[in-house]
């Protein structure tokens, strides 16, 4: 090891505000997916950043360095391949549905997914609710070129130093930093090979980033590294105050996204879905409607091949919870708020979500709205479902979800759900 490389300088060079140069950025990622450069150190490091930045040149480079410490996938695949990342919020299903939508419109979707820690839930955790369902897929494209669609885990050779520092910031309090997680994000998803990609970049209580400032600046960050890497980027930025649709869980979501697949559903999930797609088909270069797609019932068809063609069978009722406790609205009014990250706790304390990695969860667990924001509601009308196979969690879980619910006299006007569209 050089004294130019040495973990202390670089650690020193970031703590005083300077610039990471291209060699330290490489040897510093390298080192510390060797096991070269101790968690201490990289943790410090974690720390400078998060307290000094980065400027786009070395995020660009950051990612770059994430990438190369694993395997980047090529896709051998006859039609153009897009995905979809979501910065994680509250009954966020959406990938169940547009995966097949999308495919079904003749563009093809690797969509690797991770699982959920605290509030947040993890896609890969939903789709373990249905009988049989494996996400370990071990010849992507293959199901790509049969299907259209993937859903699968990340291999442990993808970005492998992300999966390391992540695990690090997670316990060191430095996850909320726009360049460590732009970068975190963006290199998985190159790493996973699609041509382009378009972000769902959340904004409210329910999403990491609280502010629409935030969000914009984390969108223009994650654009940049796309660019940078030659991956075609558009990062819609969307509402995430109140959860999507009427449920946040496991098989309780699965059983809405099916919802939507056979032509009906909430509203808000068709609407994102739909908005997604079609900048996902516009990024891809096919000219289709995903909403007349949808309506035809061929996205429904592909998820069931999907969901066959790892194992999974669509067909299976999902599982039910052991326990189901009903809320009650405590007044006359209107629900005013529904707050995403209430909503999410309950769902968690439910036994939905894990508080440590490799934690189990509980695939009936979840919370079912049966009223959102803005309807109309009389004193003892059940607002919510808590389920759970663990009942003696109820409580806890019932006071996080009503220590977000509001009853107003009348209704507020809330934001929209799509805020803008960053090209
Ligand atoms: N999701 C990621 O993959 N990385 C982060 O840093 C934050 C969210």
């Amino acid at each position: 090891m050089t004294e130019f490389h040495s973990a202390v300088d670089v650690i020193r060079t970031k703590r005083d505000g300077g610039r990471l140069s291209n060699e330290q950025i490489d040897w510093v990622i390298d080192a510390y997916t060797r096991g070269e450069v101790a968690p201490e150190q990289m943790s410090a490091l974690a720390m400078a950043i998060f307290l000094r930045g980065m400027d786009a040149e070395e995020i660009s480079r950051w990612t770059a360095a994430m990438i190369a410490s694993g395997e980047r996938l090529t896709l051998d695949v006859d039609r153009p391949t897009v995905d979809k990342h979501s910065t994680g919020g509250v009954g966020d299903k959406i990938t169940l549905i547009l995966a097949p939508l999308v495919a079904a419109c003749g563009a093809a979707v690797p969509q690797l997914s991770g699982r959920g820690l605290g509030h947040t839930g993890g896609t890969l955790d939903k789709l373990e609710s249905i009988p049989g369902w494996s996400g370990d897929v071990p010849d992507l494209a293959a199901q790509l070129r049969e299907v259209g669609a993937v859903i699968a885990a990340a291999s442990a050779n993808l970005a492998p130093a992300d999966r390391k520092l992540y695990a690090l910031r997670d316990v060191t309090s430095t996850v909320e930093s726009i360049p460590l997680i732009a970068s975190s994000i963006m290199s998985k998803k190159i790493a996973s090979g699609p041509e382009s990609l378009v972000l769902d970049v959340k904004v409210g209580s329910g999403a990491f980033m609280k502010t629409r400032q935030q969000a914009t600046e984390l969108a223009r960050t994650m654009l940049a590294i796309g660019q940078a890497h030659g991956v075609a980027t558009t990062a819609v930025l969307t509402d995430m105050s109140t959860p999507l649709g009427r449920t946040a869980g496991n098989a309780v979501e699965v059983a809405e996204a099916v919802e939507v697949l056979q032509g009906g559903g909430p509203q808000d999930v068709v609407e994102l879905t739909v908005v997604l797609a079609r900048e996902m088909l516009a990024l891809a270069g096919l000219d289709v409607d995903p909403a007349k797609v949808l309506a035809s019932g061929e996205a429904y068809e592909v998820w069931g091949r999907m969901i066959r063609a790892q194992g999974g069978d669509p067909d299976a009722p999902l599982p039910r919870p052991e326990h189901v406790e009903v809320v009650t609205a405590a007044q006359d009014g209107v629900l005013a708020t529904v707050d995403a990250l209430a909503v999410g706790v309950a769902a968690w304390r439910l036994g939905a979500g894990r508080a440590a990695p490799g934690d189990a969860v509980q695939s009936a667990a979840g919370v079912k709205l049966l009223a959102t924001r803005g309807d109309t509601v009389a004193t003892g009308q059940p607002i919510a479902e808590l389920h759970t196979d663990t009942p003696d969690v109820v409580p806890a879980a019932r006071q996080a979800l009503l220590e977000g619910i509001k009853i107003a006299e009348r209704a507020e006007e809330n934001s929209p759900l799509v805020l803008d569209v960053l090209r």
